[in-house]
């Protein structure tokens, strides 16, 4: 039998209509959804929920730092999903922002290198974010920078070598990170949960000190021009 495909969708930032018409129409289409999550809710299942036609399958992807652990839980989830597609099925990984951005996708894409398969990109939570703030990312020729945020060091690279910065992951050391970002002189917009519900912008981090921040959050750092 022919084995099924496998389609990877970016299903961006958290709005529904931010979703691409291709993306839409493979959802409709193939015979299981693989709703990723870590704790007990899919993020991403709840936004694309409406498009769903076929069998959704819930699969656990601890938030953890353990890599052993981790390749466990992707090794045991590719499985499930390999005898999904040697069934002859079609099969969607959906994932928040765009699939080739820090996302767990990533692990699976990669152990499926024998298998028929497609990534969907999507909008990646930071140009939302842009789009929210009303901040270009870049302008000209200007270089600009992402960083996850989890070592000092590239921080600091980051904010010494760049005008244009994008802070991920921003929830773990956010008070450092504010205070390192208005050290340097940068001027910034921050983006909480970027189109979902409850969705919360500010300019002056200082309105987030010792605020529980949450972990769909991230900053945009500009250096005023001299
Ligand atoms: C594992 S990364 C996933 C990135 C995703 N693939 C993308 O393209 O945006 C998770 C980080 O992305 C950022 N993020 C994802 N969705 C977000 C949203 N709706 N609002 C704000 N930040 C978001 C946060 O910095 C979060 O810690």
């Amino acid at each position: 039998m022919k084995s099924g495909k496998f389609h990877g969708i970016g299903i961006g930032p958290g709005d529904p209509d931010l979703i691409t018409i291709k993306a839409v129409k493979i959802l409709e289409k193939v015979d299981i959804v693989i709703a990723p999550f870590s704790k007990n809710q899919s993020i991403a299942y709840k936004i694309v929920s409406p498009y769903i036609k076929g069998q959704v399958v819930k699969l656990r992807f601890p938030m953890i730092r353990d890599k052993r652990v981790l390749e466990g839980f992707w090794e045991n989830n590719t499985r499930q999903i390999k005898a999904m597609l040697d069934e002859g099925k079609d099969v969607a990984f959906i994932t928040l922002g765009d699939p080739m951005i820090y996302s767990t996708y990533i692990y699976i894409f990669n152990r499926l290198k024998d298998y028929d398969r497609e990534t969907v990109p999507g909008i990646p939570s930071f140009c939302a974010a842009a789009a929210k703030l009303g901040i270009s990312i870049a302008e000209g020729d200007d270089p600009f920078v992402v960083v996850p945020t989890s070592d000092e060091k590239i921080i600091d690279k980051a904010l010494e070598d760049f005008d244009n910065v994008i802070l991920m992951k921003v929830s773990r050391n956010f008070n450092l990170i504010a205070h390192k970002l208005k050290e340097k002189g940068f001027k910034t917009g921050f983006v909480s949960r970027c189109c979902h519900e409850n969705e919360e912008i500010h300019y002056d981090l200082d309105n987030l000190k010792n605020q529980k921040v949450d972990y769909l959050s991230l900053v945009i750092g500009k250096k005023a021009k001299q």
